[in-house]
């Protein structure tokens, strides 16, 4: 093992440690209530319509064996590729053909691939906004991946704030391989606007680099997006998409729409690490894709079911925290409730452990900070909650969570 490896695989990754503390938590004996992962809720219309697809295969002769007798090209499912292609080609007028899209096995995998792919060698990636997205922070296969840019802070009403993208500050070099931001943002609910995604755009096509979006809550599926907000590609973007958010984590399906080279050098990669991606879930949701259900269970489903949740979870906010100096990101999407405790005189981490020990899991925001390694109090000073889970747990965990912070202020 390299020494620099050595060094990075005991230093603690908050991805690992948040999918830890989820199986502590799950087989301890004592109440705890998780708002930690990002696990989708299990949505009862949803899992049946998904029965009933799986129901459907089943019955068809021959369609299960093929659904799990063959190895999908590196690309990932053809069927589905075309079926995603068409898709596309009608919903938004995108000019695509099937060489644009490949499969990976979650977006996960995509965006280690990605990042490796475009960050290179002597390259980084820029995240022009950070909070921003956990799971990419430990992917890079060298140290310094990632360089990012503080936002800045719009102070809204009703004790609320929303992150823009600094644009002053947004200074790209040669070192610069590819922008990347999540849309709607895990772990802000952040929705950056149109103006903002046009603007970013604008700046990759200046300096001939892609823009990776990455869509895993986004529309049009699953659309768990509470705000308008104009879907976005062009030649230059790189539009990341899964099935997961959709109620299909456990297939590990992730879309990858951009430039035919860079979606063949990622095939190149599904090929070399695990021959082809899983097929189960392109094959599951093939159809749902070419009738076009998945928007309809997508808008009609899961988008008020989560912003029937998010709207408890803010109800609740205000109930613990009104008249206080708490304030809360504008919730715009995702299944996040992002806080942010500016007179706390604990670190988030210390809150995280406090809460912990009163039977709140939560996450500590310090860990969305892939790449900017200037000190910034903010960094310690939010939390992220979820409200995928149950809406009880979430009004108890809120009363703790207010409890232990009047307590730290
Ligand atoms: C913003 C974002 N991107 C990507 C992923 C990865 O999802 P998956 O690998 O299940 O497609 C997640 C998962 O929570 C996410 O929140």
């Amino acid at each position: 093992m390299s020494k620099d490896f050595e060094i990075r695989s005991r230093s603690r990754s908050g991805i690992s440690q948040l999918m830890d503390d989820l199986g502590k938590a799950m087989a301890g004996e004592s109440r705890m209530r998780m708002l930690g992962g990002g696990n989708p809720a299990h949505i009862p219309a949803v899992q049946d319509a998904l029965r009933a697809e799986m129901q459907r295969i089943l019955d068809s002769p021959g369609q299960f064996e093929l659904m799990v007798g063959n190895y999908d090209t590196p690309m990932g499912n053809q069927a589905f590729r075309e079926a995603l292609c068409t898709f596309f080609q009608n919903e938004f007028g995108w000019q695509l053909t099937p060489k644009h899209i490949v499969i990976c096995n979650g977006s996960q995998s995509a965006f280690f691939a990605l990042f490796n792919l475009l960050g290179g060698a002597e390259q980084q990636i820029l995240l022009p906004l950070v909070p921003e997205y956990i799971g990419y922070a430990d992917q890079g296969l060298k140290k310094n991946l990632f360089v990012a840019r503080r936002p800045k802070i719009q102070l809204e009403k009703n004790q609320q704030f929303k992150y823009h993208v600094n644009f002053a500050q947004l200074e790209v070099d040669s070192k610069i391989g590819a922008i990347c931001t999540s849309r709607p943002t895990n772990p802000t609910a952040n929705v950056l606007t149109d103006q903002e995604i046009i603007g970013l755009d604008e700046v990759a096509q200046a300096y001939g680099i892609p823009f990776i979006i990455d869509n895993a809550y986004g529309t049009p599926f699953p659309n768990i997006i509470y705000t308008e907000a104009q879907p976005f590609w062009n030649s230059n973007t790189i539009l990341s998409m899964s099935l997961s958010k959709f109620g299909l984590p456990a297939v590990r399906t992730g879309i990858l729409v951009g430039d035919p080279s860079i979606m063949e050098a990622i095939s190149e990669m599904n090929g070399v690490m695990g021959l082809a991606p899983g097929g189960i879930g392109p094959f599951l949701a093939k159809d749902l894709v070419i009738s076009r259900a998945i928007t309809q269970i997508s808008s009609n489903i899961i988008q008020p079911f989560y912003k029937e949740r998010m709207e408890a979870a803010i109800d609740a906010f205000y109930e613990f925290f009104g008249e206080t100096t708490v304030r809360v990101h504008q919730p715009e999407g995702a299944m996040f409730l992002w806080l942010w405790f500016p007179d706390m005189k604990i670190k988030s981490y210390e809150l995280y452990e406090l809460l912990k020990k009163r039977g709140v899991l939560v996450v500590s925001g310090h860990y969305f900070f892939p790449g900017l390694d200037e000190d910034w109090p903010h960094k310690n000073q939010c939390i992220r909650i979820t409200y995928s889970q149950s809406l009880d747990d979430v009004r108890e965990a809120m009363e703790i969570i207010a409890e232990v912070v009047a307590e730290n202020s």
